[in-house]
């Protein structure tokens, strides 16, 4: 059987809690495929390196036959050098008491050297996840920094909204997640987002016929799943990890192989789908077809009440992009 040719594979904050449940399943063929083998190439601050030696002698534990080499760095050249796939997820989380607006201006910085660096030295075709909060501006900021490297390619992660709205889901109609369909969240990663119900699905019906308690669509369930992050925070006292690597797993998996049809949640670069600013990052219902490139969902009808969600994200967008204007500033 021929061996395809190693792909590379950055993630950046590898010593994190996301990165800790990112990287083995990568290793392991569950992002990429069970043929395809992987090069890992880490990034973390120099104040975490040796932490990331340990993960990487765990990795190499596992004995994975994927995993032909790992690279562990605080250079972002080296990090993004000729790398297929990055998942940007270190960065500062949010802890108690705090919106993720809080972390615009700190984690924002971030995002300008790593996107100049990935210009440099990424695969042309590379994708990129941006998981570091808040994920959509920031992913907005790394593809402002591009010159070779189309801004198409940065995406941020709205998948784990999208599965926490499954869950919440299927389990008022006692149905099993896969038998809902699309399901998708739009706007920002942020208590705005908008998991639109009035499209879904549930064995092919439309949801509100088989969930007729729309008061607790329009109440308990968007408040759920738009406070989720908030919740797990309190009771963990840190920020979620598992569910949030196994959503960016999710995310890159469909991205790279393509979901047949099937819509997923991503927030991708607005082209001025649904009236929303172009160059805006935000969630949209989209499709990846065989090649790997996605595409928004087109002609989703949304009644006023959701244009009206739809738009209080777009808005709070907004609000960020200005909010960083001055950073990008001559950067
Ligand atoms: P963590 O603090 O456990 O890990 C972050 C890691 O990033 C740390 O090891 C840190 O040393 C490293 N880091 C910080 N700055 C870096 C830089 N410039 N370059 C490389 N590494 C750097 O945090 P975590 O729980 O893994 O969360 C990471 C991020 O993901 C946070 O911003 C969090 O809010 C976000 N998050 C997003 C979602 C989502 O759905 N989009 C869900 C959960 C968490
Ligand atoms: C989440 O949704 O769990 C993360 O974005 C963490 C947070 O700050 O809410």
């Amino acid at each position: 059987m021929a061996t395809k040719k190693p792909i590379r594979v950055a993630v950046t904050g590898a010593a994190g809690q996301i990165g800790y449940s990112l990287i083995f399943p990568i290793a392991a063929g569950d992002v990429f495929g069970k043929d395809q083998p992987v090069i890992l190439q880490l990034l973390e601050l120099p104040i975490a390196l040796t932490g990331l030696k340990g993960v990487e002698m765990e990795l190499r534990d596992c004995g994975h036959a994927l995993l032909v080499d790992v690279i562990s760095t605080d250079d972002e050249r080296t990090a993004f050098k000729d790398a297929d796939a990055i998942f940007l997820v270190g960065s500062k989380p949010r802890v108690a008491g705090m919106e993720r607006g809080d972390l615009l201006k700190d984690n924002g910085r971030i995002f300008i050297g790593q996107g100049k660096a990935i210009d440099e030295v990424a695969a042309e075709t590379c994708k990129v996840l941006v998981v570091g909060n808040p994920c959509n501006t920031n992913a907005f900021i790394a593809s402002q920094m591009t010159k070779r490297i189309p801004r198409r390619n940065f995406t941020a992660m709205t998948r784990l909204d999208q599965n926490r709205a499954l869950a919440q889901l299927s389990q008022k109609a006692g149905v099993a997640v896969t038998e809902i369909t699309d399901l998708a969240v739009w706007g920002n990663h942020s208590p705005t987002m908008y998991p639109d119900f009035t499209n879904a699905k549930i064995s092919g019906r439309p949801l509100t016929e088989v969930i007729t308690d729309t008061e607790w669509l329009n109440g308990a369930f968007l408040k759920t799943v738009q406070q989720r992050g908030k919740a797990i925070i309190e009771a963990r006292g840190k920020s979620s990890a598992a569910s949030a690597a196994w959503a960016a797993i999710d995310h890159m998996h469909d991205w790279w192989h393509g979901t047949n049809g099937a819509w997923v949640s991503m927030a991708v670069i607005s082209d001025g789908s649904y009236g929303t600013p172009e160059g805006l990052i935000t969630s949209f219902p989209c499709t990846v077809d065989a090649n790997g490139q996605y595409h928004i969902v087109q002609g989703v009808v949304l009644d006023a009440t959701a244009q009206g969600r739809v738009q209080a994200s777009i808005d709070e967008l907004l609000e960020e992009r200005a909010f960083v204007a001055e950073l990008l500033t001559g950067a």
